[in-house]
């Protein structure tokens, strides 16, 4: 599955978002190793910060099934702007992703690339805990 076509999958599940309190409805598709695609869409709750942004959504549903590592992800919402993945999500990417690996957002129309280490550089990983004073 190309870029676009990835793009196109999250721009489709957007639909399914749960987003009543926002309006902005936001929609994820990604690719594991194998190319399997997963996607997800945000899904609030009244108490506001329980809700669960898109990327994270389509990360868990495939860490669920199993995989561990995601090699792009695509991005879409009814913002006009591309939106940005929230710190929490690209900390989330960082675990079962590369530094290379894609992340993509954009529209229907156009869509811009960047590598999570771009958009989260120097990040905490998991081999930093190899690093700890005590076991945990
Ligand atoms: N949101 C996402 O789904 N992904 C992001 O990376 C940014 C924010 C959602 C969460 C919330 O439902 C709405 O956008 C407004 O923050």
């Amino acid at each position: 599955m190309n870029r676009r076509e990835l793009l196109d999958l999250a721009i489709e599940v957007s639909a399914k978002a749960y987003a009543p309190y926002s309006k902005i409805t936001v929609g994820a598709a990604l690719l594991t190793e194998d190319d399997t695609a997963y996607t997800g869409v945000n899904i609030e709750n009244a108490s506001y910060g329980a809700t669960n942004c898109a990327e994270r959504t389509a990360v868990f549903k495939a860490v669920a099934d199993g995989y561990r590592k995601i090699k792009a992800i695509a991005i879409t919402s009814n913002l006009k702007k591309f939106i940005m993945p929230c710190g929490i999500c690209r900390q989330v990417l960082v675990e079962f992703g590369s530094p290379t690996m894609e992340i993509i957002l954009g529209d229907k129309d156009d869509y811009v690339v960047y590598t999570l280490e771009q958009l989260l550089p120097m990040s905490f990983k998991p081999v930093d805990l190899r690093g700890a004073r005590y076991n945990v």
